[in-house]
């Protein structure tokens, strides 16, 4: 029996364990990493996946800005334990997430990752509409969604991690 709820304070350890073992140095040092550096996970958006009173599943977001400042979130990390794959928990984290997101009215959802494992959830590469990294590593892998129609229109230049004031943990960057 497996349930999908809200990250707890009691979660926080179990879920960096879980990003570490899933993400190796990726985790702390890419791209991805250095957007979330100066800034806590958005709140309300942190869901884990629990099996037994185990944690198997995890996903967050954080705040974002492309351009001069049209507000966004990443996603990111999603990591499902090694022993868990395959049953579908990272899709019903991301599918649950996103209608969470939307519901709380984010416009737009950016991530770093495989165009193949995001196209199912309606992510298209942002590069063509001139949305870009500002470090070459991962330019091509820089992925977006609108989550309200017309959020693309007329947006480009460079994604960054924003600073705005969000939840106290900052361990997934130590
Ligand atoms: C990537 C990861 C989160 C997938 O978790 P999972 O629970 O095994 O995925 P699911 O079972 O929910 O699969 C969802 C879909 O993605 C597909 N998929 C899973 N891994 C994939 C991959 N590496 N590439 C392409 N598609 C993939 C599945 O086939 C499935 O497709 P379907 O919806 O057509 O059936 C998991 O393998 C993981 O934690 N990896 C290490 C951390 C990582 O790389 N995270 C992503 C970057 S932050």
């Amino acid at each position: 029996m497996f349930s999908i709820i809200e990250e707890r304070a009691e979660d926080q350890d179990d879920v960096l364990q879980l990003a570490r073992l899933s993400l190796g140095n990726r985790l702390t040092d890419s791209p991805a990493a250095r957007m979330r550096a100066r800034t806590g996970p958005v709140p309300g958006l942190s869901m884990i996946v629990l099996e037994n009173d185990q944690l198997v599943g995890t996903i967050r977001y954080w705040p974002m800005l492309i351009g001069p400042g049209t507000k966004a979130i990443q996603l990111g990390p999603v990591a499902i334990h090694p022993d868990h794959r395959g049953r579908g928990f990272a899709r019903m984290l991301i599918r649950y997430s996103l209608d969470r997101a939307q519901a709380l009215g984010h416009r737009l959802v950016v991530l770093i990752g495989d165009h193949a494992l995001y196209q199912r959830y309606g992510f298209e590469p942002a590069l063509p509409h001139g949305i870009v990294l500002p470090e070459v590593e991962d330019r091509d892998r820089l992925q977006i969604l609108a989550l309200t129609s017309g959020a693309l229109d007329g947006l480009s230049g460079a994604v960054r991690g924003d600073t705005i004031p969000s939840l106290p943990d900052r361990r997934l960057l130590a």
